[in-house]
């Protein structure tokens, strides 16, 4: 049955036989399991610079008193966007004294959502999303792409420390499949010559426009408005006329 609806919108054969458990592999191994190196051990020194303990003191005064742990999710990003891309153990200690919480409730929240790097990332970190939607419009091809261009695998950082690889799960921008995340921008509606280009231009420094690449406007129809193409009727529309 499967295999006669995949025939049936053309995809290829090759496409079919995904494996789909290695980077669930990959990513337990990098969510979970903490190794000391000499980058990322509880010595390692980490501390909020001045302007962002006060950003860090801005997100708690949100929460109410005895509701500042609510905070760590937001403070684990602020730490992770000061070391530049990832979390070492010392920035999730800071966030635990910083909010009075146990260290195990911040790993705790730092191993469960996938936004949260355990270990050193290029500048620019690519995470391509291979769920059902984007693999049915060609994110493989994506993923094979950026492999071949930056010679990396998934889970592999460039040498000039500039590219990181990961494949995801779904990013939430399925209508604009395939698509992929390059730090905080999503790039959509992605050919293979995208891929390329997008990839030129970050290692020239420049920026590439983020959005859909196909020329539509964020997430409208690929063919033009079905809906909401007219002025809205007035008040009273389809009232009766003794009301
Ligand atoms: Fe790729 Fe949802 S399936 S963004």
């Amino acid at each position: 049955m499967i295999s006669s609806f995949v025939k049936s919108i053309g995809i290829s054969a090759a496409r079919n036989v995904r494996s789909i458990q290695h980077s669930a592999v990959l990513s337990s191994d990098n969510l979970f399991v903490h190794r000391d190196s000499t980058s990322n051990n509880v010595d390692t020194s980490f501390e909020f610079t001045s302007d962002n303990l006060k950003r860090a003191e801005a997100i708690m005064s949100i929460y109410p008193d005895g509701h500042k742990r609510a905070a760590v999710i937001p403070l684990l990003d602020l730490a992770q966007r000061q070391v530049g891309g990832w979390l070492p153990l010392s920035a999730m200690h800071a966030v635990a004294k910083l909010l009075s919480m146990p260290r195990m409730r911040v790993y705790e929240v730092a191993t469960f959502y996938t936004m949260y790097m355990r270990n050193p990332v290029g500048k620019y970190h690519i995470q391509v999303c291979t769920t059902t939607p984007c693999w049915l419009r060609g994110s493989e091809e994506v993923m094979d792409a950026i492999k071949n261009k930056l010679g990396i695998k998934v889970g592999e950082t460039t040498k000039d420390n500039l590219f990181t690889l990961s494949e995801v799960e779904c990013l939430g921008a399925c209508v604009n499949a395939p698509m992929f995340q390059v730090n905080d921008d999503y790039y959509e509606d992605l050919t293979v010559a995208d891929t390329e280009e997008i990839l030129d231009m970050l290692s020239e420094g420049k920026k590439p426009r983020a959005g859909p690449r196909s020329g539509r406007f964020a997430a409208e129809p690929a063919g033009g408005l079905t809906s909401l193409n007219a002025p809205p009727p007035g008040p009273g529309f389809m009232v009766r006329d003794d009301l």
